[in-house]
């Protein structure tokens, strides 16, 4: 009988081990209202990188001036994204737009990769990225130039055991890849990408981010597209980091996240941000039983007075209703 019980028990165990949620066919969300008002000086927070740091959360952003001007800022750390509105915000003196921070384990450095400097891309290294301005000093990341009226734009990496990519997209239907082996990062990942998805416009538009599905043997992508109702997102899914992209919830009625499911009352638009994080290595792990999203959303009333650059994005977090 205590045999019987002991194997019993540890097929229970096992069983809670292996319990892995798939990701659902038709996503369902709660939203957050607006998380936190841009600091005097700033008119809108954006384009979020948020990485896990001594179980509290560290959040870098885009920043906008009232001239449209782009720029960069991190927050103090914050426990619950309900308190990210009391948390300090800090400007960077080197602008790191569109930021992706994570910790790169092989080599023990914290990783900041941006755009618009001297290269397309860049990136910067730290040893503690809760510094605003603790920053290394810039080193290309990717020089390439593609058919695009802005460039390259978007960056994000994601390494599997042997290769470090980097991902883009370019405002122009159009996905792009690069890679290096893992041993070279950081390092620069040269002129030349693959353009590895094609659509139109619209449906393949900016802000792509590549996660590990933890659990899954899975890699997912998800893509800003611009609606008729807004900015959504799109996802994809994968096997390998070097192979295709499945469409998964991929359209404007049942996206990843949008109007149609976000569950948001103060924003039409669900864009640019990240799936908050497992952990804050290289691998990018989501919890596909626990997905939450930081975005940006904004006041439909408000347009900015018709500059893109000038729109009053805030932070917003998406919790997938169980
Ligand atoms: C964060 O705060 C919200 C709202 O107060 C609360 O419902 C939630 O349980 C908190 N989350 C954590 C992880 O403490
Ligand atoms: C989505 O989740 C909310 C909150 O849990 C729930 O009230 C609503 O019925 C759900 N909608 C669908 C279509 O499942």
């Amino acid at each position: 009988m205590k045999r019987l019980y002991g194997g019993l028990a540890a097929l229970l165990a096992s069983a809670t081990v292996v319990a892995q949620c798939d990701l659902p066919s038709s996503y369902n969300w709660t939203s957050s209202d607006a998380l936190a008002q841009p600091k005097s000086g700033w008119i809108a927070l954006k384009d979020f990188s948020a990485v896990p740091y001594n179980d509290k959360h560290l959040v870098y952003a885009s920043t906008v001036d009232s001239g449209g001007s782009y720029g960069s800022m991190n927050f103090d750390l914050f426990s619950n994204f309900s308190d990210m509105g009391l948390a300090a915000q800090n400007g960077m003196s080197t602008g790191t737009v569109a930021p992706t921070v994570f910790y790169f384990r092989p080599k023990d450095i914290w990783v900041i990769a941006t755009q618009w400097g001297a290269t397309p891309f860049f990136y910067l290294t730290s040893n503690d990225p809760t510094k605003a301005d603790g920053w290394s000093s810039a080193e290309p990341l990717y020089s390439g130039d593609i058919d695009s009226d802005v460039g390259p734009i978007d960056q994000t990496l994601i390494a599997d055991d042997t290769n470090m990519y980097l991902f883009f997209a370019g405002d122009n239907g159009n996905i792009y890849r690069a890679s290096m082996p893992l041993e070279d990062f950081p390092g620069d990942f040269g002129t030349s990408a693959d353009t590895i998805m094609t659509d139109d416009r619209n449906n393949l538009f900016e802000a792509v981010q590549v996660y590990t599905l933890q659990g899954l043997n899975k890699y997912l992508m998800i893509v800003e597209a611009i609606g008729s109702q807004g900015r959504y997102f799109r996802s994809f899914t994968a096997d390998s980091l070097d192979g295709d992209w499945t469409p998964q919830a991929a359209t404007e009625s049942n996206p990843f996240a949008g109007k149609a499911n976000s569950g948001a009352t103060w924003t039409n638009d669900i864009s640019h941000g990240d799936l908050i994080r497992t952990a804050a290595d290289e691998t990018f792990p989501v919890d596909p039983c626990n997905l939450q999203l930081l975005y940006q959303g904004k006041d439909p009333n408000s347009d900015g007075g018709g500059d893109y650059n000038k729109l009053p994005w805030r932070p917003g977090l998406l919790t997938l209703a169980q």
